[in-house]
């Protein structure tokens, strides 16, 4: 018998750094002994799921001794209904992460390089990992801006995707329209990724989820999910729109029953869920605003953000913030995971959860002084 010692796993895979997710609220609370933990780590939707997916589920429960519709056709008929698209344009997965996977195994070839914005998703440079290939990063302009040149320079004969996060996760920042338009128009043969997973916070005049260049048949994916707005993330949806071309060749690397019935019950009920969606932007802006303004008070430099997060610099004592915010039973994410050791990133909660983490910030920056 060969001692499982000596399989070697593939060598990209040294590469890999494993995804490091917000600390769940059970764990610190054990960990820590705290009545009250706030998690304010994963840009979870703070009002709960969607009503009219939660009620769409429990109607379901009873079909589940049968395989759910490979094709989600029920689901990417709504999704393509929404976004204005023929469902052909339209795929569904395990949440976006798995739609990142899936499009790396189709178009990635070892040695490809990919573009990545930097600081940015981390998923982006696992599934170039898992396929070989390199990841090339472009850093953000002053105040985390997109930079175009800096992006188009960055391009070589290897290179197959571009990845833009817009918003931008953890900076909050997003690219202007004019500005994409320039990206896509100088580009032949790469394939534009833009991950709208937060478009829906996304209130600028200026914005685009990219959805325009699928119609006028550019090589666009546009990548969105529910588990931001929709808040069913823990049933694991998401989906991509692409031209027909595209989408045929993700699906060929798809398992067949990759979104579960119940996922797919649930996000075909929050897909129109208009008031969820409506009161969950509400909240989300008036929240955002609500730490823009502690923030200030605090005198503590912030980024203006797009999505459902705010990054905010605390310092030099930055990690040790962290960890007393989490003493304290706030769950954020520190910035060490992108290189930003100074900063933290705090979701939006809701207005109270906001006031708990503001209370608590400073108290520590208060007993810092
Ligand atoms: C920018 C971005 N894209 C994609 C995802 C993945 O979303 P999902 O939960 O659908 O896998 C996230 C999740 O945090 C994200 O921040």
């Amino acid at each position: 018998m060969t001692s499982s010692h000596t399989i070697k796993a593939r060598k990209t895979l040294d590469k890999i750094q494993p995804y490091s997710p917000g600390k769940p609220i059970w764990e610190v609370q054990k960990e820590l002994g705290l009545d009250r933990v706030i998690k304010l780590a994963s840009n979870e939707n703070p009002l709960g799921p969607s009503p009219k997916a939660v009620a769409a589920i429990q109607n379901g429960l009873a079909e589940l001794n049968r395989y759910p519709d490979a094709d989600a056709s029920a689901l990417k008929k709504a999704i393509a209904n929404k976004f204005q698209v023929t469902p052909q344009q339209v795929i569904t997965t395990n949440g976006a992460d798995e739609l990142i996977t899936l499009i790396s195994e189709a178009f990635l070839e070892a040695g490809d390089e990919v573009i990545v914005p930097s600081p940015s998703f981390s998923e982006y440079d696992f599934g170039a990992h898992i396929m070989g290939a390199t990841v090339v990063p472009v850093k953000f302009k002053e105040g985390f801006e997109y930079d175009v040149d800096a992006l188009l320079a960055a391009v070589t004969e290897k290179t197959k995707i571009i990845y833009i996060c817009t918003p931008n996760n953890p900076t909050g920042t997003y690219i202007p329209k004019s500005d994409l338009d320039t990206l896509v128009e100088a580009i032949d043969n790469v394939l534009v990724v833009i991950d709208a997973a937060y478009d829906h916070f996304a209130d600028a005049a200026d914005y685009t989820n990219g959805v325009e260049y699928i119609n006028a048949g550019q090589s666009v994916v546009t990548l969105e999910t529910f588990s931001k707005i929709y808040g069913i993330a823990g049933v694991r949806v998401g989906f991509g729109i692409a031209p027909e071309s595209i989408i045929q060749s993700i699906l060929k690397v798809k398992e067949p029953f990759n979104v579960n019935t119940l996922a797919q019950i649930a996000a075909t009920a929050a897909i129109e869920d208009t008031e969820h969606v409506q009161t969950s932007q509400e909240t989300n802006k008036a929240g955002r605003e609500q730490l823009y303004k502690a923030f200030k008070d605090l005198g503590l430099t912030y980024v203006e953000s797009m999505a459902n997060f705010v990054l905010v610099q605390l310092g030099e004592d930055g990690e040790e913030l962290y960890k007393q915010l989490m003493a304290n039973g706030v769950i954020v994410r520190h910035g060490k995971i992108w290189d930003l050791p100074d900063y933290i990133r705090v979701s939006v909660g809701t207005t109270e959860e906001n006031q708990f983490f503001i209370d608590v910030l400073k108290g520590l920056l208060v007993k810092q002084a």
